[in-house]
């Protein structure tokens, strides 16, 4: 298992990063900035550098460490998938008109409400749950926090424009994150589109397209006209299938915060993205330095439910405090386990906090001389 990463050691023990990663090299490790170390290595170098690894309890347990789940219990999850691409490109367009498709029968005119994510069903029961970031910040955020939560990347690129920076910048974080792209070839139905030409651009990029040799899934769409759209779901399950994701659904929840909200009438709220275990009402939970117990539980469209499984975004109820997007979100035993975890991540990031001003203003003094 590994626990912090360089740039975290190099943080708590009040050194630069730097040193961290030429001491890494020293023990014949490569290492980047974010990459996660065990504890062996960590023990190592913190010894080098003076400070001794102490192992406390709650580090062994599943609510700092994501600790796997035995493959015997694992079971398939639906596929967690973003939509990037450049502004005005279509990603809300394609988002609306898949949810207004896969409303289901006699849910249908419920208001829908935003909470940053959403699940559908496709036909034949398989679901796919689409995060609907606000954009590229999003998920850098999320990224730098390392909290991974998208299994699936959908790069959208208009037919009659070009692949433009944020095309590129989609292109990077898909490939940083590890995660698969499927290209969607947007705005088809535009006299002006052309299609040849972005597959071009796109292979200048190395995103080589099925039909022309390459690995990517491409469907060219109309998110105006819902044309082909229904392909591209069919591509997002096939590449899913592929990717083989799997849960265990019997187990206390674990997830992401996705966004948080602050409402009038209920007050704190915050989306979940459940990754593991089944988030049930009543469950005592933490999320980042906040805690809370689950109040109560709505999806999209603002429907109660009383239990939320792998793969499943919710709107929750009952938060202490205001969590950030990309906290990780735990279900644990009891409420008073929760509030103790919190106090001491609050301490714990107070004295990192800390630190940290510490550290600019030394940096600072270094560059004025
Ligand atoms: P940002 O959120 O601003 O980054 O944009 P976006 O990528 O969400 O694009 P959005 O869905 O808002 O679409 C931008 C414009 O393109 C809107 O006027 C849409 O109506 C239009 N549009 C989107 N998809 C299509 C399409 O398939 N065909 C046509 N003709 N217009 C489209
Ligand atoms: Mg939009």
């Amino acid at each position: 298992t590994e626990y912090i990463a360089v740039n975290e050691l190099a943080n708590l023990m009040g050194v630069s990063v730097s040193e961290v990663i030429s001491k890494c090299i020293s023990l014949g490790l490569m290492v980047s900035i974010n990459q996660r170390l065990d504890v062996e290595t960590i023990t190592l170098i913190a010894d080098d550098f003076g400070f001794e690894i102490e192992l406390v309890e709650e580090f062994q347990t599943d609510v700092d460490a994501d600790i796997p789940d035995p493959e015997e219990t694992l079971k398939p999850r639906p596929p967690v998938v973003t939509i990037m691409g450049h502004v005005d490109h279509g990603k809300t367009s394609l988002l609306d008109f898949i949810r207004s498709a896969n409303v289901v029968a006699g849910e249908a005119g419920g208001i829908t409400q935003h909470i940053g994510a959403y699940k559908v069903s496709i036909d034949g029961g398989k679901e796919i749950t689409f995060l609907d970031t606000p954009g590229h910040e999003a998920f850098t955020a999320m990224r730098a926090r390392g909290a991974k939560v998208t299994d699936i990347v959908v790069l959208i690129v208009a037919a009659d424009d070009a692949v433009m920076p944020q095309t590129v910048e989609a292109i990077n974080h898909a490939q940083a994150a590890n995660v698969p792209i499927i290209v969607a070839i947007n705005k088809i139905d535009k006299p002006n589109s052309n299609i040849e030409k972005i597959k071009q651009q796109l292979a200048e990029r190395n995103i080589l397209v099925e039909d022309w040799g390459g690995k990517y899934q491409c469907v060219e769409v109309s998110a105006k006209l819902g044309k082909n759209v229904d392909l591209l779901l069919e591509k997002i399950l096939l590449e899913a299938e592929l990717l083989d994701l799997k849960a265990n659904p019997d187990r206390k929840a674990r997830g992401t915060i996705i966004e948080s909200q602050l409402d009038k009438g209920r007050g704190i709220t915050a989306t979940v993205l459940v990754q593991k275990g089944t988030l049930k009402i009543g469950d005592p939970f933490i999320a980042g330095v906040t805690h809370g117990r689950v109040r109560a539980m709505f999806d999209e469209r603002g429907k109660k439910v009383s239990e939320a499984p792998p793969s499943t975004p919710v709107l929750v109820l009952g938060f202490e405090s205001a969590p950030q997007a990309g906290d990780t979100f735990v279900a644990v035993e009891s409420e008073r386990e929760a509030r103790e975890i919190s106090i001491k991540r609050l301490q714990v990031k107070r004295e990192q906090d800390h630190r940290q001003v510490h550290h600019i203003t030394l940096d600072e003094i270094a560059n004025q001389i």
